[in-house]
């Protein structure tokens, strides 16, 4: 034994793209930030900007370099962005989704300690197809007064969401993976999706298949949540029973979001800009520090994610500092440094 320090190679550090987004986006981006920088993580952020804020600047919403950006680091943290409502810009978001092929959106649905979901134990997984349905943005007025919105739904979406949904099960030790439809109505379309699910199910013969119509699905998120695992969907449905599911855990300030392609994943929340709080440092950052542990696990830092992980159970459990949305006082960096503090201790 020489007596030397054993010889450890410099860690490299990860290239990441950083879209802060607007409205809440920063301010839950630097409490990210934060909380990832005291797992001691070593990550080299590349921030580009996305949105109104860069529209008028740049004459785009989403300019060239964001989506070069993300195809260079494969790997994204994103804040949200706001989408003007009945008229103005595309949703910065789906094009986003939709320029980097990032066809399933991943969000799992946990009750965390402390905060009295509606249902203990509420542990559901959303897998949301992300790039065509009724966001496919195929809209016209066919006369003053008639509007026509085309839900564009193919064999080739449906069969690849379904089968990351079975993979991911399988993956994961789920059980279940229940497809939600409308196919008694939309036979054709939503009639694909639940024949393709029933072809790739047969593929994966340990995962139990099940089939449930979307209103239904809405009560017995309500009614039994507790009873569901992995769902399957369209984007539109998954859109909305994703947020009822937020209203189940103790909303939208804790659940969190991954949107996975093959080139390239953005991980973010499944909230929006909350331009209600926006600028008044009281949003919860919870929810993109859990999409940011997705990202960990994903780019493989699973020490640090398990690290976060831990830290947030036990904040939740013991704590009283937590967010207005929570029930708290805390400001955003009150609970960021709680937070960094409960990690440090992990
Ligand atoms: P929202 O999710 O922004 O807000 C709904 C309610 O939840 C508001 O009362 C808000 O204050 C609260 N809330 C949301 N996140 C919170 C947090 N982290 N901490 C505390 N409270 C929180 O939904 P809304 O108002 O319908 O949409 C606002 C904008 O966001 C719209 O322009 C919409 O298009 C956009 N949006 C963007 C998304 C994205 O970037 N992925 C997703 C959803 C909406």
């Amino acid at each position: 034994m020489c007596g030397c320090a054993e010889y450890r190679p410099p860690r490299m550090a990860h290239q990441i793209t950083l879209i802060p987004g607007d409205g809440i986006g920063p301010e839950v981006a630097n409490a990210t930030k934060r909380v990832l920088e005291a797992t001691g993580v070593q990550i080299d952020w590349e921030e580009v900007n996305a949105g109104a804020a860069v529209a008028e600047a740049r004459g785009t919403t989403l300019p060239p370099e964001v989506i070069e950006s993300v195809k260079r680091n494969k790997v994204a943290l994103k804040g949200p962005i706001g989408t003007p409502i009945g008229k103005g810009f595309k949703s910065v978001n789906v094009s986003l989704r939709q320029a980097l092929d990032l066809y399933a959106n991943v969000r799992p649905i946990k009750s965390l300690p402390g905060l009295e979901p509606r249902f203990e134990g509420t542990d559901i997984v959303i897998v949301r197809e992300n790039t065509e349905d009724l966001y496919a943005g195929l809209e016209l007025m066919i006369m003053p007064g008639i509007a026509q919105s085309i839900k564009l739904i193919t064999e080739t979406a449906c069969t690849r969401i379904c089968e990351y949904a079975f993979l991911y099960a399988e993956r994961m030790g789920r059980k279940r993976v229940t497809v939600v439809h409308k196919a008694n109505i939309m036979k054709l379309s939503d009639g694909l999706l639940l024949e393709v699910f029933r072809k790739v199910a047969q593929k994966h013969p340990k995962i139990e298949p099940a089939e449930i119509i979307v209103d239904a699905c809405a009560m017995q998120m309500v009614r039994s949540a507790n009873r569901l695992d992995v769902i399957v969907t369209e984007n539109l449905y998954g859109d909305i029973l994703s947020d009822l599911g937020a209203g189940l855990v103790g909303g939208l300030g804790i659940v969190p979001g991954a949107n996975i392609g093959t080139e390239a994943a953005v991980f973010e929340a499944v909230h929006g800009s909350a331009p209600d709080i926006a600028g008044k440092g009281v949003a919860n950052p919870t929810a993109l520090i859990q999409s940011a542990v997705m990202m960990l696990h994903h780019v493989g830092e699973t020490l640090a994610a398990t690290k976060i992980e831990k830290a947030i159970l036990e904040h939740f459990a013991s704590s009283a500092v937590r967010t207005a949305d929570l029930g708290g006082t805390a400001t955003t960096d009150q609970f960021t440094d709680a937070l960094c503090a409960a990690v440090a201790k992990a």
